[in-house]
């Protein structure tokens, strides 16, 4: 076996049974796309032209292999998924089967009996460490165990910025700025392709509410929207080279994300010159217009009112209103994908052996750089190993740690340690269930702690228990939990279910409180000031609980940023109800007069353009909880000897230098402030520095040019405005130290 799988070629593919992608049907020689010496593009024109007509609309929609759907039958070399789009065996081209993956693989309503997967911490976690290296090896980890499962495209790479922190996807998503999520998502995406699996950046673009997210139109000044998500979408899509963005739901400026010639064709299109393939989301093609506007796959087909990508594609290219040329268009960018990420040229993985602990390392890694120390007074953390007793409450810490819900949902380790139901109305409500991975904080604790300590657990059902428990204790930690899930926004800022009384109740018994938040994003804290400490942890993941108990102990020295700003009230957001609050949206029972009433399109203002987050607070001189790009840790640094070079852009340098008693990392920022005398605050760059006691490094970082620019629309172009320039060196966007000035050059450059 192993000398056929040296030779190569087809007899390999044959010996492995679960054969090579591209399969041996045909002798290699007249494959002429099989030559990998030719271009992805050639490669794929070559293979586009041998296609017949139906095997051309073929490659343009896919289904959702699910059983979940009335009459459904499952395509039988499809693994059950969030999507299958049939390959071509007579010329080698393998099916795409696709899974969802944000935060690790996928298994919708554990249609996969049994099969597990790595879950990775949620997205606001891996941006709050700010370390492009663990998206990339979070890529890869979730890649190739997707590639084991039998998957070769991941739904991954979500980055809608969080506008709307009530968002019920922010935790998918890499938080509020165009640089750290773009930066985020291209590191990811090749950690993904390197193990050649197609990556997917989505929701393309503005798809940052859940409420009425299919008929919800986002308005928004075009200036906004490429200075904020799109170029988001722009770093990422240059840094990474997936495969496929996704489009989105939503409306953008009333038309369709999925049927938006601005967006698609001249924007991702033309003036990024992307070539690879536009996939839609499940059930958002509004129709055939989509392929003129920039579609090439349908995918999740039965979600859509009828399969709009064939039959009805083929009529409309019989009648000259879609053009020949662009079918070919569209089977030609999916081919190139599949030829540039390496589908065609590498042997199959499914049924291999995952190395879930490789899997796990990663991400503990991720969730111990990403937990953000929020406060921490009177120095209560990290915790004394020699406490006699403690009491921890609440947050299901006995069980485990929380994750988000939805189509990111993973089931991981042994399976769920818990899933409680949280119903409600709606067509979702159905899969609302808050699913806790095994990893109990509650043990972790417990293992670094003696005998000589006493731990006692309250669930927090009832205030007053957890506060006599408290009183009686030398301090208490409290877990408070927000689930948030996909279709699902947050009613308000609030924790939910009484949380916040529960952890002013244990406060006022015991001043030695410590919060540890679970959170799918920011929330108010009306309790702050009477709590010692507060950590968060947002969704940490396989090992979560282990890496807060390794952050409340000190083992890790806390080195989270804060990717998103904590809002001090719903006052200082831009719109103080999310738009459409209270929309409901129809069931599958309503007739249709009832669904077109319920589904009436309403808009979304962006008043904030994009000025997102720690922006909308400078510009209004709002004072938040706390800040972009804030965290504590155990130790202490300071910046100095800032240095600041222009001409065509900024380049600054400064040193760190760890002034405290412990090893850890710091990851100060450099941001813009003001241009010739006009202030404008926008994050130029940063870098996660490790550093030992005492220890000094030189830090440089050179910004983008299109961060010091403005998007001019007229122009089509980023321009440059001659000036003084200044910028400064910070722990977060509130916290400016170092500052300096120097003179840049104007310039045009391309969109
Ligand atoms: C979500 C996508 C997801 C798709 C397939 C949609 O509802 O918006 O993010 O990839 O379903 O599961």
């Amino acid at each position: 076996m192993l000398r056929h799988m040296l030779l190569g070629g087809a007899t390999a593919c044959a010996a492995l049974a679960l054969a090579c992608q591209s399969s041996a049907q045909a002798p290699p020689a007249e494959r002429s796309w099989m030559n990998t010496k030719l271009s992805p593009e050639e490669r794929a024109r070559l293979l586009d032209q041998a296609l017949t007509e139906d095997e051309r609309y073929g490659l343009l929609h896919g289904v959702m292999p699910l059983p979940f759907f009335p009459g459904a039958k499952i395509p039988e070399d499809a693994v059950p998924g969030a999507g299958y789009v049939a390959g071509i065996p007579r010329l080698g081209v393998p099916p795409l089967r696709e899974t969802d993956a944000s935060l690790g693989v996928a298994n919708p309503g554990g249609v996969r009996k049994g099969d597990t997967a790595t879950a990775l911490p949620a997205g606001l976690a891996l941006a709050a460490s700010w370390n492009p290296d663990n998206a990339y090896a979070g890529g890869a980890v979730v890649g190739e165990e997707a590639a084991r499962k039998g998957f070769n495209v991941l739904l991954g790479g979500g980055l809608n910025l969080a506008a709307e922190p009530r968002n019920g996807r922010n935790f998918e998503y890499l938080g509020e700025d165009p640089l750290l999520a773009g930066t985020l998502a291209g590191a990811a995406v090749r950690g993904v392709q390197d193990r050649h699996v197609v990556s997917t950046v989505k929701h393309f673009a503005l798809n940052d509410q859940e409420t009425g997210r299919n008929v919800v139109n986002a308005v928004i000044d075009e200036q906004g929207l490429r200075q904020g998500e799109l170029l988001a979408f722009q770093f990422a899509i240059e840094k990474g080279q997936p495969g496929s963005v996704m489009c989105a739901y939503n409306k953008v400026n009333g038309h369709y994300a999925c049927d938006n010639d601005l967006l698609l064709n001249k924007v991702l299109k033309g003036d990024w010159a992307w070539p690879g393939w536009v996939m839609s989301d499940w059930g958002a093609v509004p129709g055939i217009r989509a392929a003129a506007n920039g579609l090439d796959q349908q995918s999740g087909a039965q979600l859509d009112r009828q399969v709009w990508f064939d039959k009805p594609l083929r009529e409309a290219v019989g009648k000259g209103e879609v053009a020949e040329a662009r079918i070919h268009d569209m089977s030609r960018r999916i081919l190139r994908s599949m030829f540039a990420v390496g589908l065609f040229d590498t042997a199959s993985r499914q049924g291999q052996p995952v190395d879930y602990l490789a899997g796990a390392k990663v991400s503990r890694t991720t969730a111990e750089q990403g937990i953000v120390l929020l406060k921490n007074d009177r120095g209560l953390l990290p915790l004394a190993k020699g406490a006699r007793k403690i009491v921890v409450v609440g947050g299901y810490a006995d069980t485990g740690v929380l994750s988000g819900g939805g189509s990111a949902q993973v089931i991981t380790g042994t399976g769920n340690a818990a899933a409680v139901p949280v119903g409600g109305e709606g067509p979702l409500a159905a899969f609302a269930s808050q699913v806790y991975h095994p990893s109990s904080p509650l043990k972790a604790i417990k293992a670094k702690l003696g005998k000589e300590t006493m731990v006692r657990f309250s669930d927090g059902r009832y205030p007053s228990e957890a506060a006599a428990l408290a009183k009686d204790a030398d301090l208490a930690i409290v877990f408070v939990t927000q689930w948030m899930m996909e279709s699902i926004d947050a009613g308000d800022l609030s924790l939910p279910s009484g949380q916040d009384g529960l952890v002013a109740a244990v406060a006022a018994a015991n001043p030695n409180t410590i919060v540890v938040l679970e959170t799918g994003g920011p929330v108010l804290m009306p309790w702050l000031d009477q709590v010692g400490a507060v950590v968060e942890a947002w969704y940490p993941g396989v090992k979560g609980g282990e890496a807060i108990a390794d952050v409340l102990f000190g083992d890790v020295n806390p080195s989270g940023r804060l990717p998103i700003t904590f809002p001090a009230s719903l006052d200082q957001l831009p719109n103080r109800q999310v738009a459409g609050f209270g929309y409901l949206g129809p069931s599958f029972t309503d007739p249709p007069e009832v669904v077109a009433e319920k589904t009436k399109s309403f808009d979304a203002p962006h008043p904030q353009g994009s000025d997102i987050g720690y922006r909308w607070y400078a510009r209004k001189g709002f004072k938040p909880l706390f800040p972009f790009g804030h965290g504590l840790s155990y130790g202490r640094f300071s910046y100095g000897a800032l240095k600041v070079a222009g001409g065509d852009t900024i380049t600054a340098s400064f040193d760190i230098t760890n002034t405290g008693d412990r090893p850890g990392a710091d990851v100060p920022q450099v941001y813009l402030t003001a241009r010739s005398g006009a202030p404008e605050l926008r994050l130029l760059g940063w870098s996660r520095v490790e550093l030992r006691p005492g220890e000094t490094k030189r830090v440089t970082i050179t910004a983008d040019r299109r961060l010091l620019a403005d998007f001019d629309v007229k122009a089509r172009g980023w321009r440059i405005d001659a000036g003084t320039y200044e910028v400064a060196v910070g722990a977060s966007a509130a916290a400016l130290d170092a500052k300096a000035a120097v003179k840049v050059k104007a310039a045009k450059l391309k969109p």
